[in-house]
């Protein structure tokens, strides 16, 4: 039976792709490689037919075994994970040495002109090795809003961020997780190819929060600051110097780069309309309305 390893499979991605890899019902060997197998476990007691496997990117002697045996590797970066020389060589060498010859990696959108980040370096190394690959390109995820923005969402019905007026290409992760379980499937068919799956709508926080409002029905408003307050702001509520970085990169540099383009790739693969913000919001409305501080 074919073995599939998922990395990441407890995260945002990670899970919507192992959900849509158990609905497609295929003949697999699905596999979790993971760092914390007893809470994994209990976040999938419902799929008894996954398998797991020990694995962590910072312990390479994890990758041995978890990647016996496998014809595809789904690879996820973590967000906290940048160094690719430190992380990802040694994992993609392993990979060669244990005969997988596929690779399906989560990249973004533009990643393949953003020399700074580490998605490119990723995808050039997974090239140079000479794997098969497929790179799914995704642009801006609108579970940022349910995740990362969530804490000052419920607490002040507000987000602050250094993006000005910068539109953003949205994107469902489940649309996300979804192309990845099809293109797994039907890996010979995308090949070595790259997949960038968006939304239909470019918007920028401003129209966001204002749709937030009017959906959940409370005055959500957008604060844009500069990069330099946005990082101080930041840090003092406790976020990391790591992660307060990328957080400034991601909404600060759009506001110099062209609005990134939509695509058609989900509705080309599924035959389906990918979700709307309005859908989005409406969906996940309960989580927006905490208790104000
Ligand atoms: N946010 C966006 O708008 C956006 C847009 C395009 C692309 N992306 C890309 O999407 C990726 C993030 O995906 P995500 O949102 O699904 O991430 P996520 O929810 O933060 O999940 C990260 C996953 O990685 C696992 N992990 C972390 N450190 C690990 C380690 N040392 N060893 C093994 N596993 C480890 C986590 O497992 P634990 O349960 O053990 O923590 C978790 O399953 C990034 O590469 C990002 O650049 C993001």
């Amino acid at each position: 039976m074919k073995r599939v390893l998922v990395t990441g499979a407890t995260g945002n991605i990670g899970s919507e792709v192992v959900f849509y890899l158990s609905e497609l019902n295929l003949k697999l060997d699905l596999t979790l490689g993971v760092r914390h197998l007893d809470s994994a476990k209990e976040k999938f007691y419902h799929i008894p037919t996954l398998q797991y496997r020990n694995f962590d990117f910072a312990e390479p002697n994890t990758f041995r075994s978890a990647l016996e045996g496998v014809e595809i590797l789904f690879l996820l970066r973590p967000p906290q994970i940048a160094d690719v020389d430190t992380y990802f060589k040694p994992l993609l060498e392993a990979a060669k040495l244990n005969g997988i010859h596929k690779i399906v990696f989560l990249s973004v959108q533009g990643a393949e002109k953003s020399k700074m980040i580490p998605h490119y370096k990723i995808e050039k190394l997974i090239l140079k090795l000479g794997f098969e690959y497929i790179f799914i390109r995704p642009s801006y995820f609108m579970q940022n809003l349910t995740t990362t923005l969530l804490p000052e969402i419920k607490a002040k019905r507000q987000i602050t961020l250094p993006a000005g007026n910068a539109k953003f290409t949205w994107v469902d992760v489940k649309n996300i997780g979804e192309t990845i379980a099809l293109a797994i499937k039907n890996f010979d068919d995308y090949k070595n190819k790259a997949l960038e799956i968006t939304g239909t709508e470019h918007k920028n926080f401003y129209e966001v929060t204002e749709l937030m409002s009017t959906i959940v029905g409370e005055q959500i408003t957008y604060r844009s600051i500069n990069p330099i307050s946005f990082y101080i702001v930041k840090r003092k509520e406790g976020l990391s110097r790591e992660f307060t970085l990328v957080m400034l990169l991601l909404h600060f540099l759009p506001r110099f780069q062209k609005t990134p383009n939509l695509s058609n790739e989900y509705q080309n693969l599924t035959g389906k309309e990918p979700t709307s913000l309005e859908e989005f919001i409406k969906r996940e409305q309960q989580i927006f309305i905490g208790k104000k501080t």
